[in-house]
């Protein structure tokens, strides 16, 4: 074992957080059964105690010691896509923490694909919580560097594993009740799930229409209006930066948009993190494609500038 995963480990142990990378965003990570370390992370979060969080583990038969009256359908969806980006909410165990759940009666469960995340859920051999390495409301990480910006010296370790490949948050269906529900749109989603999908409410979180939100007013601008609105925006003396597919005539620093949803998704957090350090009034975007590939990306742009 590396240095640096027994150095994570220890950390982990001792009720200590630590900056994780997975392959979706990096994680805000703690020992999923130490009260101490599920404080300090709604704490650093600043988030609020109703949100719960997910427990991440290395090995799909660790299910079993977090989750009861477990479905066939989702020991399928285990065994099909963990490791990888895909969270299954189902009916916790009793000695399941509270402070993890909210108080509900489900657990959120992923196996994420990437080997230090692999290595330290490994050696530590006991779930690990980790949201998003962001503040509550504040565009999720894909960069080590993102996380120390956010959380400097309040972390003791920041792990770095590159980009995160995938680039947004996991997708996540809730097969804890009657019929499965997608609470969350990830990239599992635009090629794996459009059968699954038709079977179940999608129920996209609500409660935070605003969420992902870069530091800036955002806009989310159809193709064909893009270069009237950048116009009216010159003219009304806005300083403006962008994201898009077409020129973005009168942006201060002007992004370009990839057409390829997987790497429009992986550089999604990374730009907004570049465009909101400008100083600017406004960013920008030009609107993506409407098509199933593109669901997970549209639902973040559209909290984006919600
Ligand atoms: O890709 C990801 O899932 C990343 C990486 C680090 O694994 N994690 C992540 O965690 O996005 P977080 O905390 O930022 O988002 C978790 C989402 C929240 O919207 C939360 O409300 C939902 O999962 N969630 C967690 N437990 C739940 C439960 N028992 N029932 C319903 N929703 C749940
Ligand atoms: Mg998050």
């Amino acid at each position: 074992m590396s240095a640096q995963i027994e150095h994570a480990v220890a950390l982990l142990r001792a009720g200590e957080l630590i900056g994780l990378p997975t392959e979706t965003v990096y994680g805000l990570a703690g020992a999923a059964r130490q009260p101490e370390a599920i404080a300090k992370i709604f704490a650093l979060k600043q988030r609020p105690a109703s949100h719960p969080l997910i427990v991440h583990l290395h090995d799909p038969a660790q299910m079993d010691d977090w989750a009861r009256d477990i479905s066939p359908l989702a020991r399928d969806l285990a065994a099909r896509y963990w490791p990888g980006p895909l969270t299954l909410v189902l009916r916790r165990q009793a000695n399941v923490l509270d402070a993890l759940t909210g108080g509900q009666d489900t657990i959120a469960l992923r196996v994420p694909a990437h080997p230090i995340a692999l290595a330290v859920l490994k050696a530590f051999a006991d779930g690990v919580a980790a949201p998003s390495a962001n503040r509550y409301q504040r565009v999720s990480p894909t960069t080590a560097e993102h996380v120390r910006a956010e959380f400097g010296s309040a972390l003791k370790l920041v792990l770095d594993g590159g980009p995160s490949e995938v680039g947004i948050e996991s997708s996540i269906v809730d097969l804890s009740g009657e019929r499965p529900r997608i609470l969350r749109l990830g990239m599992l989603h635009a090629h794996d799930f459009g059968r699954l999908a038709a079977h179940s409410d999608i129920r996209v979180p609500g409660s935070d229409a605003r969420h992902y939100a870069p530091e800036h007013p955002t806009a989310l601008i159809a193709a064909e209006h893009w270069i009237a609105h950048l116009q009216s925006l010159t003219l009304s003396g806005t300083r403006f930066a962008s994201l898009a597919y077409q020129p973005a005539p009168g942006a201060l620093q002007a992004l370009e948009a990839s057409s390829d949803a997987l790497e429009y998704a992986q550089a999604l957090y990374a730009n907004l993190h570049v465009l909101s350090g400008l100083d600017v009034d406004l960013i920008a975007i030009e609107a993506p494609p409407e098509s199933p590939e593109w669901a997970a990306i549209n639902d973040r742009l559209r909290r984006a500038s919600g």
